[in-house]
């Protein structure tokens, strides 16, 4: 059986991190679930930002602390996917975003992977003291909703966002 594990991203990944932003940029797909990698060329920097905003020291007024995991296939050190727990809400996340944004990388989709990293995440939600967690998706985004919906997603409405014109739509899943 693989073994797949959450870890907290460090620069002994740093050429992981690296060839795993490259590929989303390469495909042109969206880098959910990783803050703001897609801007940062230097893994460094990525993962310094990621310990700031664990700590929430030092993080903007209007955001709230997180905690971001990569998801690292332990039979060739590599990184599938990314996923980040919000530890509290803005007005944005309660609405849109949720608690929790994930991406699985190109070449590693399709393999029940994003199933499996959501689920495994889920006690860390607990040990943060989140009962139920929301996470959403836009209603195109079939993949993302059959994710959530695998982990117990129960469906609570679809919400309109003006900003990127698109419909989220919102589970809450019970953090057993
Ligand atoms: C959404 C995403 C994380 C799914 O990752 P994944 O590892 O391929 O997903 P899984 O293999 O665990 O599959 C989950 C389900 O979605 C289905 N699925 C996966 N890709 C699909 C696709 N392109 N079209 C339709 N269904 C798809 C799978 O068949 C599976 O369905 P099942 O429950 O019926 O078996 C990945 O496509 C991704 O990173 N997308 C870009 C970022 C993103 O959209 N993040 C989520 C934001 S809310």
């Amino acid at each position: 059986m693989e073994i797949l594990t959450l870890k907290r991203p460090d620069i002994s990944f740093s050429d992981e991190i690296h060839s795993y932003r490259q590929e989303f940029l390469d495909a042109g797909s969206p880098l959910n679930g990783c803050g703001p990698l897609a801007d940062m060329e230097d893994p460094a920097e990525w993962v310094a930002h990621t310990v700031r905003f664990e700590k929430g020291d030092d993080i903007p007024e209007d955001m709230v602390p997180s905690t971001q995991f990569i998801y690292v296939r332990e039979s060739d050190g590599k990184i599938l996917g990314t996923i980040q727990i919000r530890h509290s809400f803005t007005p944005f996340l309660e609405t849109y975003g949720g608690h929790i944004g994930y991406s699985i990388r190109p070449s590693e989709r399709r393999k029940e992977y994003a199933k499996q990293m959501l689920h495994d995440c889920l006690p860390y939600c607990k040990e943060l003291g989140l009962e139920k967690v929301m996470v959403s998706c836009v209603d195109t985004n079939v993949a993302s909703r059959k994710t959530i919906l695998a982990n117990g997603g129960v469906y609570d409405g679809t919400v309109w966002e003006p900003e990127e014109q698109v419909n989220f739509e919102r589970y809450w899943i019970t953090v057993e």
